[in-house]
């Protein structure tokens, strides 16, 4: 059967010739009709303008669809008509906020069943609602979800599949209950440890060293290496692929089968 939704080597930029700065540099992401997909990272990492993209709703001007397919239950989204999109926006394919003033344009029309629930269950809605909402209208109605969030509590909660962004790229990509237990990409072990309760045990959280590079001053080679906590030397010459490491498990790190360094403790790491 057809995936619900396939994004192949999709690339938007923002600006243009020269100065076009790439914002999503090669996503591909398959999502299966049922399937809950977390897409976690940092701030600035791609993942509203890669999820919006989904609509085509990413306004080009500023932004430009560089390259790549959008393959909404087998048709690119790319190559609809105002037409053919206005008849997926809301219906096919549904945006819920968290914070609706604060995010882009609200033209969204929310899927009819989501916003009933929400007023159905309209008192306090606290994060806790949200996910048994999320969890009872996949099972009802066999909707996939795209979740977008920094909350690593919430991928334990709801993710099938969780996909981690950095600075554009897709860093590493595979089954939830997999990824929790054993993140193989440095980057992911470094969120992990910054999140209470998943690998981070001491009080003191330790968060990742450096910041976010900037759209357009990415690093040379691996975008991650100048806060990796396992650099090498060679991780600046070029940009690692994405490796499959076991079957549906990605991971854009030559060395990923390093021992991951999870615990929190200083106790030794057996070779
Ligand atoms: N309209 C725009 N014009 C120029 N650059 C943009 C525009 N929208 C987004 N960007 C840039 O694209 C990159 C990805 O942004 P995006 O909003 O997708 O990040 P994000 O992962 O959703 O971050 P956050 O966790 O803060 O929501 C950022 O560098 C951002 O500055
Ligand atoms: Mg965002």
């Amino acid at each position: 059967m057809m995936p619900l939704l396939e994004i192949k080597n999709l690339k938007i930029e923002f600006g243009r010739g020269l100065d076009a700065l790439r914002a999503v540099d090669g996503v591909s992401l398959t999502l299966e009709a049922g399937e809950t997909l977390c897409v976690v990272g940092e701030s600035g990492s791609g993942k509203t303008v890669t999820a919006l993209s989904i609509a085509r709703l990413v306004p080009s001007p500023p932004a430009r669809y560089a390259g790549g397919e959008i393959l909404l239950q087998g048709r690119d989204v790319l190559k609809m008509s105002a037409a053919e999109l206005r008849g997926i926006r809301g219906r096919v394919v549904s945006y819920v906020f968290q914070e609706p003033g604060a995010s882009l344009n609200p033209v969204f029309r929310v899927g009819h069943q989501i916003k009933e629930s929400l007023q159905l269950h309209r008192h306090v809605t606290i994060q806790a609602d949200i996910i048994d909402l999320l969890r009872e209208l996949k099972q009802r109605l066999g909707m996939a979800i795209v979740l977008i969030t920094h909350n690593l509590g919430i991928v334990a909660d709801l993710a099938d599949r969780v996909a981690v962004m950095y600075a554009g790229q897709i860093v590493e990509t595979a089954p939830a209950r997999a990824l929790l237990k054993q993140p193989l990409h440095p980057y992911t072990q470094a969120l992990m440890l910054s999140v209470p309760g998943l690998g981070a045990r001491s009080e003191r959280l330790p968060a990742i060293p450096g910041s976010v590079p900037q759209l357009g001053a990415f690093p040379s080679g691996c975008r991650f290496h100048p806060r990796c906590a396992r650099v090498r030397p060679d991780c600046s010459l070029e940009v690692p692929d994405l490796l499959e490491v076991e079957p549906g498990r990605w991971v854009r790190c030559p060395y990923w089968g390093y021992e991951p360094r999870i615990s929190g403790s200083e106790s030794e790491v057996s070779t």
